[in-house]
């Protein structure tokens, strides 16, 4: 961690503490909820271990497991060695062995309108057909295959290919550039890649597999390129094809064999890798393993979502490309045999009111989304839901971010009606599952508090010496013990150290979140955002080390410092501080330059990582020591007073930023 950047105002915090609207569960949402009694607390952490064995004890293992946890090389810890299952097998077969096989798993509606519901037998049926297809082009167990896709349903039928032959899938979000997803194929080492002819986003045509060439120009593991045929004739550019490599997913699939036995993976066999931002430039593959991760995601869709898979209609409105949709949009729903909602485009396309009119026609009754989308269903206006017919929800999400009282509250209001309690679940990429969430048929809410860690979970907040904050005190989120969702560590060479270095070491025994918090007088746990570089634009993860080392390539910048900054609608957004080089400084045109260092970061990155703020400055506010001050940076961006100035070299550079801000601003 270097210098604590609190990314939220002491404002904020003040305002979000004096919060004291509660909320009871409703007394009709009690009388069915899966969880009622408020001893399962007490009763989880008296045992964990026979808690998560419960839990596991829910999936179908081939081979039963021994060992219920093995943390003798914490901190990777090993779950329910010596067994055996198929997360595929779990995923599909299973259901559709207990009858269930004409349940929907997904309704699936596209962008431009088209809609189709698949069942479980469908699903399986394309995943067989799929795994046929993987081995056929040389895909072995343990192999990586890379993903690169829309919102449709050869997504999830891709990734439970994947893991029906044993191959680790890692998917990148469709919204990175071609050079970034060259850099996760190459980290490791993926053989195949799986993406599209295009997708659709706001009614533009997303040219994946144009991305997919480009990146495949530097990525010489890679095989083969399947390429999902979504636009077909409404292509509205041209497809690149290299003969031998690229293959049309139709053309393979028409000619796979239709069944394909799941394997056998041990508990521990990696089952993905994930990609996210940490403090350095580098991002990391995190990996998630089997029995653990699929035992976590289950308890967590009974405990938090309450899910009921014979009469729910659950929709999580996240993309697959993030973990919020690896774990509750393919893997928890369809390992408790729940119908989902799979919405391939933007909620406003091609009107504002899109996810109303998806949640009416499909009577979705537990909703899934973030503080982000609600700021902008409420700038939209209360008329769009009011238009629609909401009354089949009967619970509400919230993921990605802390989420304002006032956004909390008209959600409780405009969407809920008031009669629905919200979830405000708190977890990570490294954590594969729910670790801080109400109960929602136990747990009294408070607008803006993710309240308390789930049961068989034990979290704390902790101060600078490790030790645990009395109620009424702020602290850093710490987690105490093992879970069974836990990423296993950091993918490829230095990654056991990386890992370790990075979660591990501020205190031995305490997996540190990157995240600061609070408890409130009574106990109630505040999320207060990241204290380390990572920021949260719209819940999307990026860390202030790949904006500036993607500025910084660029010919003409000289040194760059990138903080966030709150933001109403995205909770935070990019602020960049750029230095110029010297050369070609004389009639520079900043307009211009500013436009091309824009772009480049939307080609190094992807477009959500380009800055909202870029200021060109002479120089930056720097220590005597020469380390940039990036909390003067952050106050500078927000327009903040700021305070003592005294250990600057240059206060001069200080207001000479404070007066270019102002002028940008005005
Ligand atoms: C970071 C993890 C979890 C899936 C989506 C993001 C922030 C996440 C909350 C919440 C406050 C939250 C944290 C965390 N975060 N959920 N309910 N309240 N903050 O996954 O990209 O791994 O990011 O998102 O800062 O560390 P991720």
């Amino acid at each position: 961690m270097s210098e604590g950047t609190a990314v939220t105002s002491g404002d904020a915090i003040e305002n979000l503490l004096s919060e004291a609207r509660t909320f009871a569960p409703p007394a009709e949402f009690v009388a069915q909820a899966n969880f009622s009694d408020e001893a399962i607390f007490a009763e989880a952490a008296a045992d964990p271990e026979a808690w998560w064995a419960r839990w596991a004890a829910r999936l179908d293992w081939m081979t039963p497991f021994e060992t219920v946890l093995d943390n003798s090389d914490a901190p990777f810890a090993k779950w329910f060695t010596g067994g055996e299952l198929n997360v595929s097998q779990n995923c599909l077969d299973r259901h559709v062995a207990k009858g269930h096989g004409s349940r929907v798993a997904y309704h699936w509606e596209g962008e431009d309108g088209e809609r189709r519901s698949y069942t479980y037998d469908d699903l399986l049926d394309l995943t067989e057909r799929f795994a046929n297809v993987l081995l056929g082009l040389g895909v072995q167990k343990g192999d990586r295959v890379a993903i690169f896709m829309p919102m449709i349903i050869e997504l999830p039928a891709a990734m439970l290919a994947c893991t029906r032959i044993g191959a680790a899938h890692s998917i990148v979000f469709g919204g990175f550039a071609s050079s970034a997803l060259a850099e996760r194929i190459n980290d490791a080492d993926c053989k195949v890649v799986i993406t599209a002819d295009g997708g659709w986003r706001r009614g533009k045509q997303v040219r994946l597999k144009e991305l997919t060439d480009e990146a495949l120009l530097s990525t010489p593991t890679i095989e083969h390129c399947v390429v999902v045929q979504r636009l077909g004739d409404q292509l509205d550019h041209p497809l690149g094809w290299v003969e031998g490599r690229d293959k049309w997913w139709h053309e393979l699939m028409a000619d796979a064999a239709p069944h394909a036995d799941p394997t056998p993976m041990a508990s521990e066999d990696l089952l993905y890798l994930l990609y996210t931002s940490g403090t350095t430039a580098k991002p990391k593959g995190l990996m998630h393993t089997t029995g653990g991760y699929l035992t976590g995601i289950v308890a967590s869709m009974e405990m938090v979502f309450d899910a009921k898979p014979l009469t729910d209609v659950y929709w999580c409105a996240a993309d697959i490309g993030w973990v919020t949709g690896h774990s509750y949009i393919v893997y928890g729903p369809l390992a408790l045999g729940m119908t989902s909602v799979l919405y391939e485009g933007a909620p406003d396309w091609p009107a504002q009111d899109r996810n109303w009119e998806i949640v009416e026609r499909y009577g979705v009754t537990i909703l899934y989304t973030a503080p982000t989308a609600i700021r902008a269903f409420i700038k939209w206006g209360d008329h769009l839901p009011a238009a629609h017919d909401l009354s089949s929800l009967r619970l509400l999400g919230s993921v990605g971010e802390p989420i304002n009282p006032e956004a909390w509250m008209w959600y409780h209001r405009v969407i809920g009606g008031e009669r629905c309690p919200i979830v405000d679940t708190w977890w990570q990429t490294e954590t594969g599952h729910h670790m801080i969430a109400p109960m929602p048929g136990i747990t009294h809410t408070k607008p803006g508090s993710a309240t308390h860690a789930i049961p068989g979970i034990d979290a704390a907040v902790v101060d600078e010496a490790g030790e645990p904050v009395p109620n009424g005190h702020g602290g850093l989120l710490v987690i105490r013990q093992p879970w069974p969702g836990m990423a296993r560590g950091i993918w490829g060479e230095g990654g056991r150290e990386r890992y370790q270095h990075t979660y591990w070491s501020k205190w031995p025994h305490l997996y540190f979140a990157g995240d600061g918090a609070k408890l409130d007088s009574d106990g109630y746990l505040w999320l207060l955002g990241r204290v380390d570089d990572v920021m949260n634009v719209s819940g999307h993860r990026i860390s202030t080390m790949e904006v500036e080392s993607a500025l910084v390539e660029h010919e003409s910048v000289a040194e760059a410092a990138v903080v966030g900054m709150l933001d109403e609608l995205t909770g935070e957004a990019i602020a960049a501080f750029v230095t110029l080089n010297d050369e070609g400084s004389d009639g520079r045109d900043e307009a211009a330059v500013r436009a091309a260092l824009l772009e480049h970061v939307a080609e190094r990155i992807g477009k959500f990582a380009r800055p909202r703020l870029l200021v060109f400055t002479q120089g930056l506010p720097k220590t005597r020591s020469g380390k940039i001050m990036r909390r003067l940076l952050k106050d500078i961006a927000e327009g903040r007073a700021i305070g003592d100035t005294q250990t600057l070299q240059d206060a001069a550079v200080v207001e000479q930023l404070q007066a270019t801000v102002n002028a940008l601003r005005a």
